[in-house]
């Protein structure tokens, strides 16, 4: 489990090559993965008889046990899925294959809930991947983004993963929250809801068992993940 890292020294990997390689070990949860998953659960709908696309999915960790009647996922990256939901026996309810978010291999307004959490960043143009969801979701949907806050690449923190002894940074573009929100609302969704999560003391025992206390003095307090809500 890493801290969020600044990362000077790390080699930059685009990001098949950096999923391929982050792949058997991307299930442990790290600072900013478990706050961003505070934020979006708190942004998302009871999901239990919707239907769920979750864009960009990983290893489908968090289709796992989601309650949705439909949870599907889908990611660019084969090893990412064959990491996670589709290395044991299939999942009633759960779909994934493998697939662009800037051209879903889905049907027109077949979602009631719509994810796409920590991809956005990993695109040079996000308007393409709000065209696709804004495509994909059915007439009032819900639509969550959520990615590497713009602050925290600001103050120089990368988004990186420790292979053995090396440090890997993925390439990340850098989307505000007003491009984003242009790009939603030219792709016709409406802005709901946009949150921000900032290091805190729930995600303290990361540095800890990171053996680095000394960094959660600097780190706190700021943002470090973005998420933006639509109405479909
Ligand atoms: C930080 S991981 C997030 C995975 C998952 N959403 C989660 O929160 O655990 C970023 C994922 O985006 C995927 N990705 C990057 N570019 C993509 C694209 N153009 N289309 C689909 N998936 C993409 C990567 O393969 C990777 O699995």
């Amino acid at each position: 489990m890493r801290p969020t890292s600044d990362c000077t020294g790390a080699h930059l990997l685009d990001a098949r090559e950096g999923y391929r390689r982050w792949a058997p070990s991307y299930a442990d949860e790290t600072a900013i993965s478990c706050l961003e998953d505070g934020i979006v659960a708190a942004m998302t709908p009871p999901l239990a008889g919707l239907r769920l696309l979750d864009a960009g999915c990983g290893t489908g960790r968090r289709l796992q046990g989601c309650g949705a009647a439909l949870a599907v996922g889908v990611d660019a990256s084969a090893a990412m899925l064959d990491a996670g939901v589709g290395r044991g026996e299939p999942q009633p309810g759960i779909v994934t294959m493998v697939g662009d978010v800037r051209a879903l291999p889905l049907e027109n307004e077949s979602f009631d809930v719509l994810w796409c959490r920590l991809v956005i960043g990993h695109l040079p143009d996000c308007a393409p991947a709000y065209r696709e969801l804004a495509r994909a979701a059915a007439p009032g949907a819900r639509v969550i983004v959520s990615d590497f806050h713009p602050d925290a690449y600001a103050a120089g923190h990368r988004r990186s993963f420790r292979e053995g002894e090396s440090v890997h940074e993925i390439e990340h573009y850098v989307h505000t929250s007003e491009a984003q929100i242009a790009a939603a609302r030219g792709a016709g969704l409406a802005l709901i809801d946009e949150r921000e999560a900032a290091i805190g003391e729930a995600v303290f025992p990361f540095y800890q068992r990171a053996g680095r206390p000394e960094l959660f003095a600097a780190h706190r307090g700021l943002p470090v993940v973005l998420a933006l809500a639509f109405r479909g």
